[in-house]
């Protein structure tokens, strides 16, 4: 079983003082009394604080139900149904051959959530959570693969015991599990089926992070580039559209590889790329690329497997090439966190990789040797943070032997 990386600790330094701590204690013993809560009800200046509150907990404790209320939407066709036109119990019940009264819970509740609205006699229409699900295939396909996540964390303790390596997620993911569970994973006839359900449902997934990193970074003062464990090259394909003078090569594992080759054919791109197979912790990469990107891949490998990569990467570029990386980020101490709660136990399922926060990954690169390292802003944080770093000497300024 591979070994988890533990986040760094918060230091010591962060401002604990032992009569903060008495403090803080005491609001704790006040915040839990009951007799707080009873006043603070009945107090109409504290009583919308205590309202939120009490909503907040509610909600951590149903929001198992609502996922699967949006799951069930998903898998019945409800969102898409009732986007072409608003429909009647009956109607749906119809579409959906499910008996009416337990698909009104259903629709009740997916009323109540935002995703359907109760429109003219009684029909139900889109709403507005439902529009953006009902609106994109690749939504509706990473809602529906947490069926998997959901059948790992109906133990949630269990789950963090086992370290999530024994669970169906682990599974989901090949390349993530430990090297014993690989070699018996490999006897199973069904491997290459995965290696192209994981990939489709990355394709589907991409769209949204490639729009923020083509809408927040220029490319054009690039010639070529890399894209380390790129996919089927979805990116690389909406990149080759994006700017015209790149030429372009992808690098994944043997059997993705495979089907980027073919989606590069169907795009007609075969002139202007090529995808190369091998595995980033044990084959050099390809050279000759000024720019390499590594989209959605540090966070799902343990911290040594990202610091090979990158020194691959840095070793595959030419002094002045730039290394782009973009993946959901943790929140620094103090920000509000974004899908943090959400990744990290996301990660967790899947094998031994983390979510690390910016701060985490500059360092990281800059132990690999780049400079220039700094964040490139971008417009939805949720779906990926990007960052970019330069190499500015032919070795590291980090390897041994190397003055600093
Ligand atoms: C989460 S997917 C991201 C794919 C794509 N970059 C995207 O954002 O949609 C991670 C990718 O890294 C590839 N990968 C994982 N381990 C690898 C390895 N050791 N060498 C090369 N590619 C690897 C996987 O096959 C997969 O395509």
């Amino acid at each position: 079983m591979k070994t988890l990386d533990l986040a760094p600790l918060p230091s010591e330094s962060s401002g604990e003082t032992p009569w903060r701590d008495r403090i803080e204690a005491l609001v704790d013993r006040w915040m839990t009394s009951d007799a707080l809560y009873r006043w603070s009800v009945s107090n109409p200046v504290t009583r919308w604080v205590t309202r939120v509150r009490a909503r907040k907990v509610f909600d951590l404790m149903a929001g198992f139900v609502y996922s699967q209320v949006l799951l069930s939407c998903v898998r019945l066709r409800i969102l898409e149904t009732v986007a072409e036109r608003p429909r009647t119990l009956e109607e749906l019940a119809q579409a959906t051959q499910l008996p009416a009264a337990g698909l009104q819970r259903l629709l009740q509740s997916a009323s109540a959530l935002q995703l359907l609205e109760l429109r003219s006699r009684g029909r139900y229409g889109l709403g507005p959570l439902g529009a953006p699900v009902a609106g994109h295939a690749g939504i509706r396909a990473m809602i529906e693969h947490h069926a998997v996540l959901y059948q790992d964390m109906q133990d949630p303790v269990a789950m963090l015991q086992a370290q999530g390596q024994a669970g169906e997620m682990a599974q989901y993911w090949p390349y993530a599990l430990d090297d014993a569970d690989k070699a018996k994973a490999a006897a199973d006839a069904l491997q290459v089926e995965k290696y192209a359900r994981y990939s489709n449902l990355m394709s589907a997934s991409q769209p949204f992070v490639v729009d923020e990193i083509l809408a927040s970074y220029r490319f054009d003062g690039h010639q070529q580039v890399l894209d380390v464990g790129g996919g089927q090259g979805t990116f690389l394909s909406r990149l080759a559209r994006h700017a015209p003078q790149l030429s372009l090569t992808l690098f994944d594992l043997p059997e993705v590889a495979t089907l980027a080759r073919a989606n590069f054919a169907r795009q007609g791109l075969l002139g202007r790329s090529n995808a190369v197979a091998g595995s980033f912790l044990q084959d050099p990469l390809p050279e000759g690329a000024d720019l390499v990107t590594l989209i959605r891949v540090a966070h799902d490998h343990p911290d040594a497997d990202v610091r090979t990569v990158l020194a691959a990467i840095y070793e595959a570029l030419p002094v002045g090439g730039t290394l782009l990386l973009a993946e959901p980020m943790a929140q620094e101490a103090g920000e509000t966190p974004l899908g943090d709660a959400y990744f990290h136990f996301y990660l967790l399922a899947m094998g031994a990789g983390r979510l690390r926060t910016a701060s985490e990954l500059m360092s990281m690169m800059s132990q690999a040797g780049f400079t220039h390292i700094e964040p490139v802003p971008n417009a939805m944080p949720l779906q990926t943070q990007i960052l970019v770093g330069r190499k500015s000497r032919a070795i590291p300024a980090s390897a041994p032997g190397t003055s600093h």
